[in-house]
């Protein structure tokens, strides 16, 4: 299994691994796919990396965010999907880790997302309740820094991925 950047030949699996990934998952309204290629279309998809096993296995997009009160390049993870019969094996973790070192060496501050706390804080992503996201419960909002920095304000993800209020 390796973690390589997607290529034009990945784009189809890419949408069919999201829209599979998400289909069972209650909070879902079926978006995701197209928010991958939306982010796509709209130069937005800042890293796009899949694990490769003889075919797409697991995906992870990070795109631009900005933050009201933060400095610095701030990225917002998602989505990221992981094949059904593949999950809870340290892939999700794999592949977003992979990710968020390559944009700290891209002199990133860090990184933020919306989503289950029991999913992103073993991956180090933490609350503390000082970033908001739409009204969205902060118990659901995480962030990850790579100066220490503590970010704070409302979160302004990438076009595609505003629509998609989970
Ligand atoms: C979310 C997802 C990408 C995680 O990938 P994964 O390969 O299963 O995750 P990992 O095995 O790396 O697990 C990372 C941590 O999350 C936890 N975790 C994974 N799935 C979980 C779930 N459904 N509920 C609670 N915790 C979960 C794991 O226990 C692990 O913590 P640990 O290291 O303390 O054991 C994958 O489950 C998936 O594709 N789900 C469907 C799509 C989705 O929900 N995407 C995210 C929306 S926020």
């Amino acid at each position: 299994m390796i973690i390589r950047l997607e290529t034009d030949a990945d784009h189809q699996a890419i949408y069919a691994l999201t829209r599979d990934a998400f289909a069972p998952m209650s909070f879902s309204d079926g978006s995701e796919p197209d928010i991958v290629n939306q982010l796509r279309e709209d130069g937005d998809l800042t890293l796009s990396l899949v694990a490769d096993q003889d075919g797409i296995i697991g995906h992870v997009a990070f795109s631009p965010a900005k933050i009201s009160n933060a400095e610095g390049a701030w990225y917002g993870l998602g989505p990221i999907s992981v094949r059904a019969d593949r999950q809870r094996q340290g892939l999700g973790s794999k592949l977003a880790h992979t990710g968020l070192d390559m944009l700290r060496k891209l002199g990133a501050a860090g990184c933020v997302l919306t989503g289950n706390p029991d999913v992103y804080r073993p991956m180090g992503f933490s609350n503390d309740h000082a970033l908001t996201y739409s009204g969205l419960n902060p118990k659901y909002i995480l962030f990850i820094s790579f100066d220490g920095t503590v970010p704070k304000g409302e979160i302004n993800f990438a076009e595609a991925l505003e629509e998609d209020h989970p």
